[in-house]
């Protein structure tokens, strides 16, 4: 799929203007503060609905104005769509498609599909678990809304039971109503937590492809989904979950929260053998975190039939000649969007958006 037009009123530095874009590779070339980021950001709002760097919608409106709109037009393998997004900084912002409006935000999800990878991304492989677990989930979140729907599930009810525990004094009366809670916890985890071993499995095998071309056949990358309950059917992790839940009664009452459940998950990534969250170079991190973005194409190519929309920000200056090359080789297969300070000339584009 790829964009075709983006129109920003009042959205941050832009009071109102139309970008058009193009398939394959378009690069956004500007100096500084002259609004690229910004342009990323609006495209990323409409695939998943908030903002990759605040999370207060209204910060994106345009200083002293009262209401950002974004308008984005898609091109899919069958048909075009429509996105329109107006934020207003009071209420819940307001979302249309294709000139529908939709009553839930998670409605949005899988309508423009995007992965986007920004400099700050290196937390991906660097950074503590939940920030491995945020990928997990916006990844299958925008290739199966059984998932969505799962993981939401899991999460309100997550929530209760951490309530309940942190409300009410250790005893009968507690385990009663924890018990009400965990038949379901462990149930909406166990799908959670199946699916997310199978894109771990899936995604192993395409991270390790694009690791070794980006490392020119250097490094050997492997992935590994680490887990309360060990890999098996849904049936088997439920179980697995409820008595771990149950084991686990004083321990979660001692520290009010729920220490067992696909909340506490992490994939383990190692290059050749090595746990690189912990002892991987910087350069390695980085590459390793570009592998799994790329990766994750691939996968939502497979499991979606098209690939989804790239969004690249200030990622070539980060690196060498040799892995720049091989990413835009890789990337003008299908849309991406690239920001960069100034034009390189290596970079084949397909069409060029100046900022200033
Ligand atoms: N809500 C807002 N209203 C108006 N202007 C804003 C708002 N938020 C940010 N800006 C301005 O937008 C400018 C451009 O921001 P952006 O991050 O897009 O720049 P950039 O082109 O990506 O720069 P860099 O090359 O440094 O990454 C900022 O300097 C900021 O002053
Ligand atoms: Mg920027």
């Amino acid at each position: 799929m790829y964009v075709t037009k983006v129109t920003l009123n009042n959205f941050r530095n832009y009071a109102d203007k139309t970008f058009s874009f193009k398939e394959g590779l378009n690069v956004i070339v500007g100096p500084n503060a002259t609004g690229k980021t910004n342009l990323l950001e609006s495209v990323y709002m409409c695939g998943l609905g908030t903002s990759p760097r605040v999370s207060r919608d209204k910060d994106v409106i345009k200083w002293g104005e009262k209401g950002a709109y974004i308008h984005l037009e898609l091109q899919t393998r069958f048909r075009a769509h429509t996105v329109d997004m107006y934020i207003d900084g009071k209420e819940k912002k307001r979302v249309a498609i294709d000139g529908i409006p939709i009553t839930r935000l998670v409605q949005l999800i899988g309508t423009l599909g995007i992965v986007f990878f920004s400099p700050d991304e290196l937390k991906l492989v660097k950074d503590a678990p939940v920030e491995r677990r945020h990928f997990m989930d916006v990844s299958l979140s925008q290739q199966s809304s059984k998932y969505l729907f799962a993981l939401s599930r899991y999460n309100a009810v997550l929530v209760r039971r951490n309530k309940l525990l942190k409300t009410l004094p250790p005893g009968e009366n507690l385990k009663n109503s924890l018990n009400v809670w965990d038949i379901q916890l462990a149930e909406e985890g166990a799908r959670v937590i199946k699916a997310r071993y199978e894109f771990t499995r899936e995604l192993k095998n395409f991270a390790a492809q694009k690791h070794a071309v980006l490392s020119g056949g250097k490094e050997s990358l492997s992935l590994e989904y680490e887990s309360d309950a060990p890999d098996g059917s849904e049936k088997e992790i439920a179980d697995t979950l409820s008595q771990k839940l149950f084991m686990s009664y004083d321990k979660d009452c001692a520290l009010q929260y729920t220490t067992v459940g696909p909340h506490k998950d992490d994939i383990k990534i190692s290059l050749d053998g090595i746990d690189v969250r912990k002892f991987g170079s910087q350069g390695q991190q980085r590459t390793a975190a570009l592998s799994l973005k790329l990766a994750e194409i691939s996968l939502f190519k497979d499991n979606m039939g098209e690939e989804p929309v790239l969004l690249l920000d200030d990622v070539l200056s980060e690196l060498d000649e040799g892995r720049r090359k091989t990413l835009l080789s890789e990337t003008s297969q299908y849309q991406t969007i690239i920001t960069c300070t100034e034009y390189q000339e290596d970079i084949s584009a397909s069409n060029i958006i100046y900022t200033k």
